[in-house]
């Protein structure tokens, strides 16, 4: 199949490139390089043999959908491109709204317009907000008061395409709810590469064992948890990219989308990545507690079983593994794709 990846430069769109590739499918790439750089294009020829077409612009640019449409025979749609840092949402809640949302509705009118009707949605496992329960399932509360406009933002686009599907026949869509994708790819020529101080747990360790950045702040101690730190469910990047290629290959029409959790099915505590990121390494992560920050919860994680038995897929790389790959990734690559040089960062407190 030809697919079309928006945000396809991008940390999970590139990944997901790789294993597209590698399952002779053929890749046109949309992606306005916010958040990525175009260097991760000749890493894609390097690891595959092939080298996607590129779009450089928006996905809210509707011509430039139309042009791609009409210079390609697009068979389904892969949709990464989006905002996605919790806390600048609580800043720019109207930029972000435009961009997740305006992105999802340019690029489901165009899609409309040239009868292609498969698409798979990049969603969140923030959607649940504060757990009711878990593990969590696909049925478990969603959308219910949720603490920022990002996650807000990826739930608005999961009801925009229920109503879709319910409205029109024909369409086939898949919403999956990315936990805590972490790692790189084994060869260590594509990883994540966030700008300026990461958000994240695991490149802002990367950076500590780099020593780019002094120490590790970690965002409370008191929570209901093994040790009081903040559970998550961290999967390795190129299982989660593995999960897009078996979603692509159970498309089906329905008159509602499938919604799968893409998680490993496990819990672990913020102090327990930050073990296993030391032993792996052989660096020591200096770290101080500071409180907890907005918007966190407690634990989240996932039941994984549907998509184990509708997809046949499932997480089969380890933590220590996903540390492995992350170190491997910053260590060669210390600067990112951009070999721009990162000054050292000390952190107050
Ligand atoms: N944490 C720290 N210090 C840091 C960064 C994170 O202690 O410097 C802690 C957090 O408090 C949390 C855990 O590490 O307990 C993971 O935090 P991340 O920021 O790496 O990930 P989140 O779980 O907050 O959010 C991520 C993505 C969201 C996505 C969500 C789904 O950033 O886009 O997973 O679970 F929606």
């Amino acid at each position: 199949m030809k697919i079309l990846v928006t945000g396809g430069a991008g940390y999970i769109g590139s990944h997901t490139v790789v294993e597209l590739l590698n399952s002779r499918h053929q890749v046109v790439i949309v992606d306005n390089f916010s958040n990525s750089s175009p260097g991760v294009l000749s890493r894609l020829r390097q690891l595959t043999g092939w080298q996607p077409t590129l779009y450089k612009g928006t996905v809210q640019d509707r011509r430039l959908l139309h042009r791609i449409f009409s210079e390609h025979r697009i068979d389904a749609v892969m949709h990464f491109a989006g905002l996605k840092a919790v806390g600048a949402s609580m800043q720019q809640p109207l930029e972000y709204y435009r961009t997740n949302i305006e992105s999802s509705l340019a690029l489901c009118e165009v899609m409309r317009a040239n009868n292609v009707k498969k698409l798979i949605f990049s969603s969140s496992a923030t959607v649940y907000g504060d757990p009711q329960e878990l593990p969590l399932r696909e049925t478990s509360t969603a959308g219910y008061d949720l603490a920022n406009p990002y996650g807000r933002s990826k739930y608005m686009v999961e009801q925009i395409l229920h109503d879709l599907a319910a409205a029109e026949t024909g369409w086939q869509i898949t919403l999956l709810r990315y936990f805590n994708p972490i790692g790189a790819h084994d060869s260590g020529l594509i990883g994540e590469d966030p700008r300026g101080i990461p958000n994240n747990l695991l490149p802002y360790i990367s950076r500590v064992a780099a020593g780019v950045l002094e120490r590790l702040q970690v965002f409370g101690k008191d929570y209901d948890t093994v040790d009081g730190t903040g559970v998550r469910d961290y999967i390795h990047v190129v299982d989660v990219a593995q999960g897009h290629v078996a979603a692509l290959e159970q498309l089906r029409p329905a008159d509602r989308p499938e919604v799968y959790n893409l998680g490993r099915g496990r819990g672990t505590s913020v102090l327990e990545v930050v073990r296993t990121f030391e032993a792996v390494s052989g660096k020591t992560i200096p770290y101080h507690v500071t409180g907890a920050r907005a918007g966190d919860v407690a634990s989240l994680y996932a039941d994984v079983s549907k998509a184990r038995v509708k997809l046949g897929w499932q997480a089969s790389k380890s933590l220590e593994e996903a540390c492995v790959d992350a170190w491997r990734w910053q260590s060669q690559h210390p600067d990112g794709f951009s070999g721009v040089r990162r000054p050292l960062v000390a952190v107050a407190g």
